[in-house]
């Protein structure tokens, strides 16, 4: 079966930059990007009153200098704390940033993004949606189109509702459920996007003869990485963008 064109390279900095500068801001992104990396992967959901923001966690608590949830706070006040000072004094009121602005940075600089739709519990359809029809409204300029992934098959289709040709990507933990194949089929993605720990070369050779491409997180030792590439994988997202080089 013919694979779908794939523009990602073959390493993608996970979070922007790892564990080298605050996740999921702007700072991190252009640090990946002063590695030579030309592609991030970001995680993406919804303040209060609906704009898409980068944060990995449910709660503020960890990467930032607030509490509680991020649902229950509107952008006003998310676009005021500090999510930088958490990581090192080097990145003291370090913002958290909209996905609008991180799609600006990303197009002007030709990086690809691979966008993981991140919802809040119980927001998956709603987060799905507005991450679609974001990348719909302001990627038409973009070299390489997102690459939109969840592990929330509900947020999939959602985006794939919202705006048809998004290029999606199914994330699953480790150990990957039997009904992998299935899942990735049933949202239209593109892509496999597992735990690299869970992946064999025959799993991978199985996603390519059904017609999927293979990406994978969060792979930090080059030995492991170039073992996953052997294998034929597309994509392997990684912390280690000082250690692990570029590779298109
Ligand atoms: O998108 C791949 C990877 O980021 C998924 O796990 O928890 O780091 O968002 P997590
Ligand atoms: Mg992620």
């Amino acid at each position: 079966m013919q694979l779908p064109n794939w523009p990602y390279p073959h390493t993608i900095a996970h979070r922007g930059a790892g564990k080298l500068a605050p996740e999921n801001t702007l700072a991190a992104i252009r640090l990946g990007v002063s590695f030579g990396y030309r592609a991030c992967e970001f995680d993406v959901k919804l303040s209060r009153d609906n704009v898409c923001v980068l944060m990995h966690d449910a709660d503020l608590d960890r990467t930032s200098n607030a509490t509680g949830a991020v649902a229950d706070r509107d952008w006003a006040m998310l676009s005021q704390l500090d999510a930088g000072s958490w990581h090192s004094s080097a990145y003291v009121g370090e913002p958290i940033p909209t996905f609008a602005n991180v799609i600006a940075y990303c197009n002007a600089n030709d990086v690809a993004m691979n966008v993981e739709i991140k919802p809040s519990p119980g927001r998956e359809r709603e987060t799905g949606a507005a991450v679609a029809r974001e990348c719909e409204r302001r990627c038409t300029t973009a070299k390489t189109p997102p690459l939109l992934s969840s592990f929330s098959t509900d947020a999939l289709l959602a985006a794939r509702d919202a705006a048809p040709e998004s290029l999606l990507a199914h994330l699953f933990q480790d150990p990957l459920p039997s009904d992998w194949l299935h899942k990735c089929k049933s949202v239209g993605a593109i892509a496999l996007d597992a735990n690299w720990k869970s992946l064999t070369a025959a799993i991978v050779q199985e996603a390519h003869a059904n017609g999927l491409r293979v990406a994978c997180y969060t792979c930090n030792e080059i030995a492991d990485a170039e073992r996953l590439w052997s294998w034929g994988v597309d994509s392997v997202i990684t912390d280690a963008v000082d250690r692990i080089a570029f590779r298109a």
